[in-house]
């Protein structure tokens, strides 16, 4: 590929999440779970335009997302699957999320971002993105979905990378609607859980641990992590930090320390070098979305360090993920 092919293709990558986005809106790759479908028998089912659909699917498939056969029928493919309905892989909530009004109108001010330091989220809508959510319950539904099932693989992977036989009660703090310690408590059956979340979040926790049959074994907290956090033996906190800047963050370890127990930290972790990797640009997502970063293996350990925790090693748990244990 020349250099000009190369950007034009970064460039032009623009258009993918929100074709991505309609696609899983109108779910279509659910009504292509029996049989493959015409555009126009697709339209009808979900009520859209037939041409536009068409449209849309012919780019989808275009790479790789559906494909169009001889009949100018559209089946699943592969990737399409990941964009079917329910179960920890769904990849659907994500689809919609990236090109949500909240996730994508900020980046026309990414200059801002970049001049400033600062989230353009903040000048776009005037609040930080979870006080949005917590007025938005519609987009805070597809976040929290997102939140569920995008690093759905990382949570066996992260319970895996540390001995937690010696805990009776871990607390995950901004536990979201409970995946990662529904992998700890059925992984650990002695183990008790809490999950400290806000509180519009808890309905959806409820829901998972019942659907785990794990509902006994957890208590479910409404709260605040930059004030105080319930009492444990040790305390998980995964993909929140990442979301504030260093003064934040540490004020959110601190409230742990005062809690008790080691920290245990699971974050992406940016690696030295230009190879390409996940947090590099999750990272961008921070800076203009969240107002927070992605941060090294070296960075991390200074911060829970800065909230006088003591670093005491650093796991990686899969290509994305990395467990830091302080106490
Ligand atoms: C990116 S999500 C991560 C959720 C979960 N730990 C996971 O990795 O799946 C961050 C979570 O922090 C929660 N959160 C944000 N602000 C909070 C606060 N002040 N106190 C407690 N939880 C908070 C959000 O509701 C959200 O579920």
């Amino acid at each position: 590929m020349t250099a000009r092919q190369q950007l034009t293709q970064y460039l032009t990558g623009k258009w993918i999440p929100p074709v991505l986005a309609a696609v899983a809106e109108f779910g279509i790759a659910d009504e292509l779970t029996d049989k493959p479908l015409t555009a126009d028998e697709l339209a009808d089912r979900v009520g859209a335009d037939p041409r536009a659909l068409y449209r849309v699917l012919r780019a989808a498939a275009s790479i790789g997302v559906f494909a169009e056969d001889s009949d100018g029928r559209f089946v699943l493919t592969e990737t399409a699957e990941l964009l079917r309905s329910g179960g920890p892989g769904s990849m659907r909530a994500a689809a919609r999320m990236f090109a949500l009004e909240p996730f994508w109108t900020p980046y026309a001010r990414i200059a801002e971002s970049v001049r400033t330091g600062e989230p353009a989220f903040a000048s776009t809508f005037g609040v930080s993105i979870y006080d949005y959510l917590g007025t938005h319950p519609d987009d805070a539904a597809v976040f929290g979905a997102t939140v569920a099932t995008f690093h759905g693989q990382a949570m066996a992977p992260i319970v895996a990378a540390h001995d937690f036989s010696a805990y009776g009660t871990v607390v995950d703090v901004g536990g979201g609607s409970g995946e990662l310690l529904i992998e700890l408590l059925t992984a650990y059956p002695t183990i008790r859980g809490v999950l400290l979340e806000l509180d519009a979040v808890l309905p959806a926790a409820r829901a998972a641990f019942e659907a785990a049959g794990l509902i006994d074994r957890v208590q479910l907290v409404a709260g605040d992590f930059f004030t105080a956090v319930p009492a444990g033996d040790a305390y998980l906190i995964k993909s929140c930090l990442h979301n504030f800047t260093d003064d934040q963050a540490t004020r959110i370890l601190r409230a742990i320390r005062a809690g008790g127990g080691p920290v245990l930290v699971a974050e992406t972790m940016i690696p030295a070098g230009n190879a390409p990797h996940y947090s590099k640009f999750d990272d961008i997502e921070m800076l203009v979305i969240a107002g927070g970063a992605d941060r090294t293996e070296r960075e991390w350990s200074d911060l829970v360090a800065a909230a006088g925790f003591t670093p005491r090693e650093v796991v990686q748990c899969d290509e994305r993920f990395s467990l830091l244990v302080a106490d």
